[in-house]
């Protein structure tokens, strides 16, 4: 008999900020597949009996290619295995969940969602910025910085009155910045980048986005790092200047 993947989000890396229906299934796995943006929820998966496997995957030093993982989540389950598929923040946001879960159902493997609390939403809100707020702009948008040129429709997210929130966006910060400058955004406009969110080492940079590439490169900011473009910074909750 085949056994079942459970796609589950770590969250933003605090112990108290994973579900109770992930530990529920970290408890009772036999494998876990697990990524390096997990932090403190490493310290749950010691306490199991289960196989534990790091597939993280940095830029530059990649352990696994994602076609390996997908073979050894399916291996296990065809095993009868109960597989734990942990990922930082939420497997579907910027979390390659949904190729997994794809590859799953083409391979007739039971599996089941189990969501986490995204590091696009806390980690900004850990600082003190929501991402929406009634009195500034009515929506938000999440992208990837790593979006080549022509699929990312600057122009209309240049017009579009919206927190951008972008993930794996430093080491294109820069033209990231450009591009919004270029299509119409005010270069006023105020850009938070927070680095290592919920972690000892979390820092905080605020700016506008005519200097917030600038700042970031003097303050030696390094991945991972969100950044948030919009009038919610202003409600930051520290005295950061802007
Ligand atoms: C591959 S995406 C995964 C996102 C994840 N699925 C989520 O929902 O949070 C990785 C990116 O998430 C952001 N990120 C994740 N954890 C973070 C943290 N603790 N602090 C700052 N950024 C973080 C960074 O932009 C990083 O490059």
């Amino acid at each position: 008999m085949s056994g079942k993947v459970y796609i589950v989000g770590a969250g933003p890396g605090k112990k108290d900020l994973l579900t109770l229906k992930a530990l529920e299934v970290i408890k009772k796995a036999d494998v876990i597949l697990y990524d390096d943006l997990i932090g403190e929820v490493a310290e749950f998966l010691k306490e199991t009996n289960a196989e534990l496997i790091n597939v993280g995957k940095r830029r530059g030093a990649h352990k696994f290619e994602q076609e390996e993982i997908n073979r050894m989540l399916l291996e296990y389950a065809k095993a009868g295995k109960i597989v734990v598929r942990l990922k930082g923040g939420d497997p579907f946001v910027f979390g390659r969940g949904g190729e997994e879960v794809e590859f799953l159902k083409k391979n007739g493997i039971e599996f089941e969602y189990v969501p986490g609390i995204s590091s696009a939403i806390a980690v900004p809100g850990k600082v003190g910025i929501p991402v929406t707020h009634r009195k500034y702009d009515p929506a938000v948008v999440f992208i990837t910085g790593q979006e080549s040129r022509e699929r990312m429709n600057w122009e209309a997210l240049a017009k579009l009155n919206a927190t951008i929130v972008v993930l794996m966006g430093l080491s294109n910060i820069e033209m990231i910045c450009k591009n919004l400058i270029d299509h119409g955004k005010d270069p006023e406009t105020p850009v938070a980048v927070i680095e290592k969110g919920y972690s000892d080492e979390e820092k905080l940079v605020v700016g506008k986005l005519c200097d917030i590439a600038e700042k970031v490169a003097l303050e030696r900011i390094s991945p991972p790092a969100i950044i948030v473009i919009g009038r919610v910074v202003e409600l930051i909750a520290n005295n950061s200047k802007i």
